[in-house]
């Protein structure tokens, strides 16, 4: 049985929701982690990618310039490197307060302990020990980060391995909310008259397939009556969520449960080998001046065995191979893997390969960079046009919720 069972994603929630914190410039980690990624899925999925200024906040609440100077900047790279804005709705994330209002109702039910136990809690705190992060928003990120998503309702959530416990928080933050709150009064009723809704066939093929699953655990049925219901074009949103939470028992889905979609990142190490990361200064940025990128890649580690021309290497003992397993091609490559095994080739030949490969990913980067930045106008209205599509549907998110929560006051 796949892991999400109770996962019930209609169709209209093939949507893919991530973030990314402005704390600084980007870098090659992040266009080969995150950034790249995020290109791709814009072909084919309904993508909101904003920037996390408030999550930003939670750890650098002290010095929030260094925000406020990185969102223009971070938002260009975005563009430079491919994401566009009229595939992907682009935003800044306080600009969506539904954000925060759906944090706050979340937080009302989601017991301590469940945050307390997050990974990325104590190891954090225990990396930046400069900063003081025994504060409520610090411990609150991850459930901020379930408001990010849930918000949207998205199925799918592009995230590196680090982030795959906030991805699962959310899961069951959303699965405690449905179970609480899904039960609206007469809701049986509701599911059976939505069921007719669908024309008398439809409706009983739906109810044989959810007897099916129910009496004699047929997941097959299961899958089959979803299927049905995603077919539906005849049903409004909530019919549909009703039908779903009705197949299996639960109540109305009224925050589906989002997958986390694990980047099957290139691993881009830093130029010391270790992980890429500004706290490791071990960055080529996306912003790096050519002449930088030379210097930088000219004086990485090599094997440690060779220390003369002459000396064979190891390329699996070489940092640089890790680049050359991005930038170079797999003949070349081979060639350059015999030439350091056998000394017919020296490092600083083996490492012009790696050069001149980043600076051809880089340059035309770096010149939508600049073309971006001359107009700062556009980037304002990609943001602000972003915001608002993000914000209505942040907002129809929320109407259900309150509903679902008692808090719509009206009738
Ligand atoms: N916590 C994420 C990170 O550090 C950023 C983030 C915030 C995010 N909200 C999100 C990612 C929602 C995915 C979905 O990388
Ligand atoms: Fe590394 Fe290339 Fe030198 Fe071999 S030849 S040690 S792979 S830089």
């Amino acid at each position: 049985m796949a892991i999400n069972s109770r996962a019930t994603i209609p169709s209209q929630f093939q949507r893919v929701v991530s973030g990314m914190r402005p704390t600084g410039n980007l870098h090659l980690g992040h266009y080969h982690g995150v950034l790249k990624n995020w290109v791709r899925l814009q072909n084919d999925k309904e993508c909101f990618f904003f920037v996390a200024d408030w999550h930003a906040l939670t750890t650098h609440y002290e010095d929030s310039r260094v925000i406020e100077e990185s969102v223009w900047d971070m938002v260009i790279d975005w563009l430079a490197a491919g994401v566009n804005p009229k595939k992907s709705h682009i935003f800044i994330q306080s600009q969506v307060p539904e954000h925060a209002e759906l944090h706050t109702l979340l937080s009302m039910m989601t017991p301590l302990s469940w945050l307390e136990r997050v990974p990325t809690y104590k190891d954090q705190q225990e990396k930046l020990k400069e900063r003081d992060l025994s504060t409520y928003g610090f411990l609150g990120y991850p459930l901020l980060q379930s408001a990010d998503i849930l918000a949207y309702r998205a199925g799918e959530v592009p995230v590196g391995e680090d982030q795959v416990a906030h991805v699962e928080l959310t899961r069951e933050v959303a699965r405690r909310f449905n179970h609480i709150y899904g039960k609206e009064s007469g809701f049986e009723q509701k599911a059976e008259i939505a069921a007719k809704k669908m024309g008398k066939k439809n409706a009983k093929i739906y109810a044989r397939l959810r007897r099916s699953f129910q009496e004699e655990g047929n997941h097959d049925a299961l899958e089959t009556a979803r299927a049905l219901l995603e077919d539906q074009q005849n049903i409004t949103m909530g019919d549909r969520e009703r039908l779903f939470g009705y197949l299996d028992g639960g109540g109305k889905v009224i925050l589906p449960e989002p997958q986390p979609l694990l980047t099957k990142a290139s691993k881009m190490p830093g130029i010391d080998g270790q992980k890429m990361s500004k706290s490791y200064g071990n960055t080529i940025s996306l912003r790096e001046d050519p002449e930088e990128v030379k210097r930088k890649i000219r004086t990485m580690p090599t094997d440690p065995a060779r220390v003369r021309l002459t000396d064979p290497g190891d390329p699996a003992k070489c940092p640089v191979w890790d680049f050359h397993k991005i930038y170079t091609d797999e003949s070349v490559r081979g060639e350059l893997a015999q030439g350091c095994k056998n000394a017919s080739i020296g490092c600083v030949d083996c490492k012009q390969y790696v050069v001149e490969g980043v600076l051809k990913e880089l340059l035309p980067m770096q010149e939508r960079a600049r073309n971006f930045t001359k107009d700062p106008k556009m980037i304002r209205t990609i943001i602000e046009e972003g915001g608002e599509f993000a914000r209505e549907e942040a907002r129809r998110t929320m109407v259900e919720v309150r509903h679902a929560m008692g808090l719509s006051y009206s009738k």
